[in-house]
């Protein structure tokens, strides 16, 4: 980029910069962000296809989560890389509608782009999405109902909606039971409001037997099994020591040499180092453990130490249980061995070793802080159980979301076509330019119902003209019935959605929508040579994190 100056360009950009502007600029951001929605589109909905990804490694996730198809393809666009970002905010905070919030974003453009080929100015399409999504929010709540923590079939509802797109729907009742019962149970009452710390609900897979044998524990499950075989495999009132170094002698850092030259000095030398082995496990008895998770490893020696103490240990124990047992047990981690003492342990009804198809896990029952609850997911094969994974998250996050905001729609696309109808016609209270861009903010949230016509192989014109006539004259709550085909009052259904869901759907879409509109000036660095990282080395090399 250059200025002139008396005649004299001036440089103001490195060498290399790239500069797009103006209309240019605004219609590739569109197109970037229209190519992102219009290839998950075809996901959307209980008729939605999965999609298969295969990442550099050639490990295959199937799925047909947004968030997840978005997060495993390596896009490049930075628009599109926002749009990707969109779908991860709406998976953080609601759980649900990673799909539904990247396609309305892209409808929001698409109509946008027809606005700007009429010279309405992006400003005042970004004013209209604005006004228009205040409308909506107010609408929502206008068209929702009110469902407590109590009302458990309500909220199993809710989450077999969320289920009824994933590959696991065969086994959504089932499931939708054990969703319910789990954010119930965890939920707690602050100042006359309902909270659910997700964190409180772990998950634990294990490939093997099928989806309808997965269970609820109360308490912890920690895919590991007892050290030593003659360590005992149940302890109940557990004393628990969590221990976060090793219960090994350490390697110095340093080669170092030591020069033994008789016979006693080996045997000085041994003696030493299985003394303080032995004080490990002594420290460990003393402080009146029953049961240790180590989170390295531990030596034969301990190991045979602590076995004859009757004590039950867990070693190389993931850093994320040790934080979930810390919580549940009310014990403290402890980083050196010699420090601990009897104030640190924490404490459960019950440890014990359970196997589990051909493997053995610990269960970890009855600790004081028990509001963990962890759900054992299991299923044939190790892609149904990640599938299982991603759709228990949502339908615990959508349960969670309507435990908090006791707020509920219809769903089929019933709320998308109210509000689109109710915002068509209040559009007609604003003049020129900004009621088309109001206008067409209302036809753009109609790409939900059409879009679950569309995937269900039904006709979306024909659907979307009866549609329209029904909420026009029958009520607000119509929408598609995709298991039956054909348009009908989602009241009488069990096809419910968390209301919250839809007013982040709509609120980031436009949010995003409207950032995308107001850039007319795209700057680019030239990329770096090899795409890697600065100082050369490939992307992702080994010895990634030597310096943590
Ligand atoms: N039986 C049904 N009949 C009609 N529509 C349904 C039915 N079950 C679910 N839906 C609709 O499907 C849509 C949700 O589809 P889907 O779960 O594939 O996408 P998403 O929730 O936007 O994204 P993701 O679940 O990937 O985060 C919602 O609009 C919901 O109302
Ligand atoms: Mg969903």
């Amino acid at each position: 980029m250059a200025a002139q100056l008396g005649g004299t360009p001036v440089l103001i950009l490195k060498e290399g910069t790239e500069r797009t502007r103006g209309k240019d600029a605004t219609s590739v951001n569109i197109q970037a962000a229209r190519v992102i929605a219009d290839s998950i589109r075809s996901a959307l909905g209980p008729r939605g296809m999965d999609k298969m990804l295969v990442d550099n490694f050639g490990d295959v996730v199937i799925t047909n989560d947004g968030a997840t198809i978005l997060k495993e393809i390596d896009v490049q666009h930075p628009v599109a890389k926002f749009v990707v970002e969109l779908a991860k905010s709406q998976d953080d905070e609601v759980g649900d509608g990673t799909t539904t919030v990247v396609i309305i974003a892209g409808e929001f453009l698409k109509q946008a782009e027809r606005l700007l080929e009429l010279e309405v100015h992006p400003t005042v399409i970004v004013e209209g999405l604005r006004k228009a999504t205040e409308k909506a929010m107010e609408l929502i709540d206008v068209n929702s109902r009110r469902v407590t923590i109590d009302n458990v079939s309500e909220l199993k509802k809710v989450a077999m909606t969320a289920m009824a797109s994933k590959v696991v729907v065969g086994s959504s009742d089932y499931l939708s039971d054990l969703v319910v019962k789990a954010v119930r149970s965890v939920a707690t009452q602050r100042d006359g409001k309902w909270k659910v710390d997700i964190d409180d609900i772990a998950m634990t897979k294990k490939e093997g037997e099928s989806l309808e044998d997965t269970i609820l524990v109360t308490g912890l499950v920690i895919d590991k099994e007892v050290v030593h075989a003659q360590m005992p495999k149940t302890m109940k009132n557990a004393k628990i020591a969590l221990l976060a170094g090793a219960l090994e002698i350490t390697k110095t850092e340093f080669d170092a040499k030591i020069n033994i030259t008789s016979a006693d000095q080996m045997k000085l030398f041994l003696d030493r180092e299985q003394s303080l082995l032995s004080e490990m496990a002594d420290v460990i008895k003393n402080a009146g453990t029953t049961v240790a998770f180590c989170q390295k490893g531990i030596d034969d020696l301990v190991q045979h130490y602590l076995a004859r103490a009757g004590i039950l240990a867990i070693r190389r124990v993931k850093k994320s249980d040790m934080d979930k047992l810390a919580k549940a047990t009310g014990g403290k981690i402890i980083t050196n061995v010699r420090e601990l003492d009897a104030e640190d342990l924490g404490s459960a009804d019950l440890v014990e070793e359970r196997k589990i198809g051909d493997d053995k896990m610990v269960f970890i029952e009855g600790a004081p802080e028990a509001k963990a609850i962890s759900i054992l997911i299991r299923g044939g094969t190790e892609l149904v159980v990640d599938e299982a994974e991603r759709a228990l998250h949502d339908a615990i996050m959508v349960v969670r979301d309507v435990v908090e905001d006791e707020k509920v729609v219809a769903g089929g696309g019933a709320i998308e076509a109210e509000l689109a109808a109710e915002i068509s016609k209040w559009s007609a209270t604003f003049s020129g330019k900004e009621q088309l861009a109001i206008e067409g903010f209302a036809k753009s949230l109609e790409i939900i119902p059409s879009t679950l016509a569309e995937n269900a192989g039904l006709d979306p014109i024909d659907i979307m003209v009866e549609l329209r006539s029904k909420h026009e004259s029958d009520g607000s709550t119509w929408g598609v019935d995709i298991l039956n085909g054909r348009v009908a009052d989602m009241a009488n259904t069990i096809v419910v959605e968390p209301a919250a869901v839809k007013r982040h759907a709509i609120s980031a879409a436009s949010e995003a929508a409207q950032m995308i509109l107001r850039i007319d000036d795209v700057i680019a660095a030239k990329e770096l040579e090899g795409g890697g990282p600065p100082g050369g080395g490939p992307p992702g090399a080994e010895g990634e994190g030597e310096f943590d």
